[in-house]
């Protein structure tokens, strides 16, 4: 058996917590027998645990309690701690390991609100279980989450990823976010990501990537951590690309762009990248 779940992309842009596209790189864990301790046999890193301690396990033990040890192969070309979904990726993948070897049948909406209760927000989690563009509002009563979402289409583009040679926690990048916003502005911004929204429901690329652009809610605050997205902007308006946003909580810059401009922007990034890696990347559609 094996388990495949997409990067993904939170917020693009203004769609702060509720936002976010699947792409296409993925964690991929194998399934290969019952053993009596649990086993993940991977090439990620020291920092990874092989045993029970791997947070695959972790969660799935915490969605089914009396599930079996098993021996695993896990891998993946989701960067870590990049602003692509890394660890939710393996929440889910957790989440769908417990559901699979136990049959729990379980809906896609009861795993976006498992996934969200641990990450505490549903725009990496909701994408990566259904694939494609996820909207999703949450809140939490008696700490269960109240979820609403909706799936659609995301237009046709290209994507590229500037992928930094750099860790950022979402922790960290979270803890430079203001507790409060005054109304006006917080008028203002929600407006900016209703555009967008109407404007990727209507397949108009040019007014999202127009409307990604103004985010109002956390990429101003996130500035440091992104020292490279103004010079990415300026190299995708000279070329007439959609829009370049920050992923996620950052350091990973997305930029869209239409078939005919994506590979001049590519080569134009690559001349600045240094250490950065470019990749090409394409929407994935189904989830996990
Ligand atoms: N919406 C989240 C943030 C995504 O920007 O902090 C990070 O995982």
């Amino acid at each position: 058996m094996k388990i495949r779940v997409p990067a993904t992309s939170a917020n693009l842009g203004p769609g702060f917590d509720s936002c976010g596209i699947a792409l296409s790189s993925y964690l991929t864990i194998e399934v290969i027998e019952e053993d009596s301790k649990w086993r993940v046999d991977h090439e990620l890193g020291p920092e990874i645990p092989k045993d029970e301690q791997n947070l695959l396990i972790q969660i799935a033990e915490k969605v089914a309690p009396t599930i079996k040890p098993h021996h695993l192969k896990m891998t993946s070309t989701i960067p870590i701690a990049r602003g692509l979904g890394s660890s939710s990726s393996v929440i889910v993948a957790g989440i769908e390991l417990a559901n699979r070897l136990e049959n729990l049948n379980l809906t896609e909406r009861q795993k976006i609100e498992i996934a969200t209760s641990i990450e505490g927000h549903p725009d990496n989690c909701a994408p990566a279980i259904c694939g494609d563009f996820v909207v999703a509002s949450h809140f939490f009563r008696e700490d269960q989450p109240i979820i609403h979402y909706v799936k659609h289409y995301f237009p046709e583009c290209r994507i590229i990823a500037y992928i930094p040679n750099s860790q950022v926690l979402t922790k960290e990048s979270r803890s430079v976010l203001p507790e409060n916003i005054p109304f006006a502005d917080a008028v203002k911004a929600s407006s900016i990501a209703n555009v967008m929204i109407a404007a990727i429901l209507n397949g108009d690329l040019i007014l999202t990537g127009k409307m990604m652009e103004q985010d109002q809610w956390h990429e101003a605050y996130r500035e440091k951590f992104v020292p490279h997205l103004t010079t990415i902007r300026q190299i995708v308006k000279q070329n007439e690309g959609y829009a370049a946003f920050l992923s996620g909580a950052g350091p990973t810059v997305l930029i869209l762009a239409s078939e005919e401009k994506a590979d001049l922007i590519t080569f134009e990034l690559e001349q600045m990248a240094g250490s950065a890696q470019i990749e090409q990347l394409s929407l994935d559609r189904e989830g996990v």
